[in-house]
């Protein structure tokens, strides 16, 4: 997969340029890249990782890539409560497969969002088998339920990309 692929997995999730969003679990970013594209010059963006390593990787290649894009990198662990301001969006990349217990995590999420149109991007394998690298992966089936238990009333499917890796991986939206 390449920027272009992450790109067209959020695009029909991100509706308008701007606001403020936080990628949870950023690595090193392919997906907080994507975001930045999307939402252009005067979004804003919370990185949110547990590895600083991998967000000063991120910081350089925001800057050299989307130097318009205001970037707050946050270093800490996202099961717990995070000190973030309203949210228009909150991306979650292959990153909630690490989480066992999903249900106050995704509480957690739903109050950082803005009441009226916050919008939470999952992209995951559709799988719901584990192994020892994604432990606890969800399928685009067990989604809808997750999310809707925690409190999304809509959710849908944006895109898929083929992946040897656990068959498919699926991009979704919950409102
Ligand atoms: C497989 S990488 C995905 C990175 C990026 N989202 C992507 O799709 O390329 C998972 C990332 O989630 C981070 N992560 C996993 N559990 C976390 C937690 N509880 N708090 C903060 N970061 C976490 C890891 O440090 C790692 O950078």
């Amino acid at each position: 997969m390449n920027h272009n692929d992450h790109v067209r997995l959020l695009q029909n999730g991100v509706p308008r340029p701007g606001g403020v969003w936080a990628d949870l679990g950023a690595g090193e970013g392919a997906f907080t890249l994507a975001l930045a594209a999307l939402i252009g010059p005067g979004g804003e963006i919370y990185a949110v990782d547990r590895d600083g390593r991998a967000l000063q990787s991120l910081t350089k290649q925001m800057h050299r890539a989307f130097p318009h894009v205001t970037l707050h990198t946050v270093q800490a662990d996202f099961t717990r409560p995070l000190a973030l301001p309203p949210l228009d969006g909150v991306v979650m990349a292959n990153s909630l497969h690490f989480v066992a217990n999903k249900g106050p995590v995704l509480s957690h999420v739903k109050g950082y969002l803005k009441e009226a149109h916050g919008r939470l991007l999952i992209v995951e394998y559709n799988s719901d088998q584990g192994n020892h690298w994604v432990p606890y992966p969800f399928s685009y089936q067990t989604w809808r339920k997750l999310a809707q238990q925690a409190g999304f009333g809509h959710t849908e499917q944006l895109a898929t990309y083929p992946s040897r890796f656990l068959h498919e991986i699926y991009a979704a939206l919950s409102r």
